[in-house]
């Protein structure tokens, strides 16, 4: 996945229906002031555009798009789709979604309160959509398009009305063609529901008990794909409108996994993300999402929206320090980002997001991101065009799997993602580049390659994964692999099952779920344990040096005590080396870890989840600390981001990003080091 040299450029929301006319000429003069060469607009302008129906009023787009041109910045423009006009919904009403938390029906005057199954809306939208892209698909200012705002926002993909069951029914009976087959996808046997007609098959609305796991899974397969299908649909009026030049893209989100964004992202020419680290574990999880919105398709990205200052919508809306601007624009552009567009231009007076900050002020004055923003610009014009390389390690991220273990966690407090994180952590603090990847990838050129809890069965990649290792890969797979069926359904089978277990070497005997109270150093010293707690046990040893072929170097022989949390399994290795045993428990002595040699490769498989993940001994099986950048005297920790990107010429650059509060000084390494 290298990457063409970037054209670093910055751009801002714009909204021309927000302001009298009068400012507008002054608003793109400051912003071009400002470096700026690019506005975003018409996302949530649908009253303007269409008062009533079928009356469109283009003439005020007309004058603002002219306003930007003569002031030499282009276009990027937004079909208006999620906020809808009162007349539709009043008219239609069908058209609001029905809430799958409360089964209640959204009223309208927000946004986002549709649902993509009503004919009147999605009729609406390709009047619309049609009408614009007539209008301006070949302004030859604009460069490209953006899809509505951010599918899903607010929690909002998945509707539980008349409309969204009777398009779940037909999805299903497309997806499995008989009931038996559904029947048996499902075990609907379970519970006494299987179903003898499509019709009787319910969307998972609040019930008394758990709705079944295949419903589940499939429902959210089905709801992430409506929207899939939905963007399409205006995709296909947009591309012969527009010709093939300029892009067609989406706001996708931070956080955010009810939709597969890999679905989503195919049929787009570049993803859009909306880069709002507030309320982000810091700069870690931010490179990590800024890596994801990369990897979707495995090329540079745009952020349609960056956080400018203090946000408004969560519940303590903390300051932003001076440079962080501009240290969150940078980070987009060294993790892939083709052009970083603020949102947005000026604090709002009217609405719902008045407390959200702008460039601009309230009252026009130029606010702190101003500045910032400008400083970017002074920045990128005395930097080279620079490309990111490869990265050496991928991290396979899947949407199907995250979901199956989200609808059943058995352990609240179990997360995929924190997994994910958690791996992402130890390499993003060492200055290892990461590509995330989709389950079908080519994995062939990278070092390490982690595959988080594989939950769903799928033989397909069995074969991938065989295929890297076999050619001399090092593949990392933890628990939780291989024991779903697609209809989340239990496999018969030992975990993980059929070739991935065969490739790891490894059967699983026992899994325990670890609550949290036996964190160590959680439990107050006055605590008295309960008699059965001491069978719960916490701890496994690496075992540093034991094995032959894997010094680590933990000390001679003395294996390392490692602390596991949330999950665990007891492993019998079939053709596998044990790697890590637990040391406390009942479960004592049982292997925890173990590496198998498959061709010129090795697969790891990770019985539990420890403090690190990539536990010491499999660090530098894996070869990572050679992939390690290590600043001597240099502050503790990653506060510090340290990317290598590469010129033209193929020469390195290093760019190195302050995420502290303080200035730091740190010495200059040799290239390579
Ligand atoms: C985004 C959204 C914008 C605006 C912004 C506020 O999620 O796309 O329209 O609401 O948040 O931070």
């Amino acid at each position: 996945m290298s990457l063409p040299p970037q054209t670093r450029r910055i751009g801002v929301a714009y909204y021309p229906e927000h302001w009298p006319e009068s400012r507008w000429a002054d608003d793109a003069r400051v912003l071009r002031e400002a470096g700026i060469s690019i506005v975003r607009m018409m996302e949530f302008a649908w009253d303007k555009l269409e008062p009533r129906q079928g009356e469109y009023r283009f003439d005020w787009m007309d004058r603002a798009l002219e306003t930007f041109q003569a002031a030499g910045i282009q276009a990027v423009l937004c079909t208006p789709t999620p906020t809808p006009p009162p007349w539709l919904s009043h008219q239609h009403p069908e058209i609001l979604r029905v809430n799958d938390r409360t089964a209640v029906r959204d009223v309208p005057g927000s946004r986002r309160h549709v649902n993509a199954f009503a004919p009147a809306y999605l009729e609406a939208c390709d009047r619309i959509v049609t009408a614009i892209a007539d209008r301006w698909g070949q302004h030859a200012n604009v460069i490209g398009w953006q899809i509505d705002n951010e599918f899903g926002c607010h929690n909002s993909t998945r509707d539980v009305s008349d409309l969204s069951r009777a398009a779940f029914q037909a999805w299903l009976r497309g997806k499995y063609g008989t009931l038996d087959a559904l029947n048996a996808a499902w075990g609907t046997q379970f519970w006494s529901a299987t179903y003898t007609a499509w019709e009787q098959i319910p969307v998972p609305a609040p019930t008394t008990a758990d709705h079944n796991p295949g419903l589940l899974l499939d429902f959210r397969r089905f709801s992430s794909g409506a929207w899939v299908r939905f963007q399409k649909r205006q995709i296909d009026i947009l591309r012969p409108r527009i010709g093939p030049d300029r892009f067609i893209t989406h706001n996708f989100m931070i956080h955010f996994f009810e939709i597969d964004y890999f679905e989503l992202a195919r049929d787009l020419d570049v993803v859009g993300f909306d880069n709002y680290p507030y309320g982000m574990t810091g700069p870690l999880e931010t490179a990590l999402n800024l890596d994801l919105m990369r990897g979707l398709k495995g090329k540079p990205f745009w952020v349609l929206e960056q956080q400018p200052g203090p946000v408004n919508w969560a519940p303590f809306n903390p300051p932003v320090a001076p440079g962080q601007v501009r240290a969150w624009t940078h980070q987009a552009f060294v993790h892939g980002a083709d052009a970083v567009l603020y949102f947005r231009e000026r604090a709002v007076n009217i609405g719902q997001e008045q407390y959200h900050s702008g460039l601009m002020k309230h009252d026009g004055a130029l606010d702190r991101g101003y500045h910032e923003a400008k400083q970017v610009s002074d920045d990128l014009a005395h930097l080279p065009a620079l490309t990111r390389p490869k990265a050496p390690v991928a991290i396979v991220f899947d949407y199907e799997d995250l979901w199956t273990l989200e609808l059943d966690p058995h352990n609240a407090e179990f997360s995929y993602y924190r997994l994910v994180t958690d791996m992402y952590r130890q390499l993003w603090e060492a200055h290892i580049p990461v590509d995330f990847v989709p389950r079908d990838a080519d994995l062939a050129g990278y070092k390490a390659v982690f595959v988080p809890s594989p939950a769903l069965i799928d033989e397909a990649h069995t074969a991938t994964w065989r295929a890297y290792v076999e050619g001399g890969g090092k593949l990392v797979v933890t628990f939780r692999a291989f024991f779903k069926n697609p209809g989340s359904t239990w496999t018969d089978q030992p975990m993980p099952a059929g070739g991935l277990g065969e490739l790891l070497g490894v059967r699983v005997d026992e899994f325990f779920c670890i609550p949290p109270v036996k964190w160590v150093g959680l439990r107050r010293p006055d605590e008295i344990a309960p008699d059965w707690d001491d069978d719960r046990g916490s701890h496994v040893s690496d075992l540093a040096g034991k094995t032959p072929g894997y010094g680590f170097g933990e000390g001679f022989g003395m294996p390392a005590k490692l602390h596991y949390h949330t999950w665990a399994e007891t492993l019998t290795p079939s053709a596998a080396e044990p790697l890590m045993r637990y040391v406390d428990g009942f479960w004592k002595d049982a292997v925890a870890a173990t590496v198998n040699k498959v061709g010129a490769g090795e697969a790891y498989y990770l019985g539990c989840w420890c403090d690190k993940i990539i536990p010491r001994s499999l660090w530098q099986a894996l070869g990572l600390e050679s992939l390690a950048i290590k600043v001597e005297d240099g502050p503790r920790g990653a506060a510090i981001e340290i990317v290598r990107l590469q010129d033209a010429d193929g020469h390195l650059h290093e760019v190195r990003i302050n995420h502290a509060k303080r200035t730091v000084t740190l010495p200059v390494l040799e290239t390579g080091k």
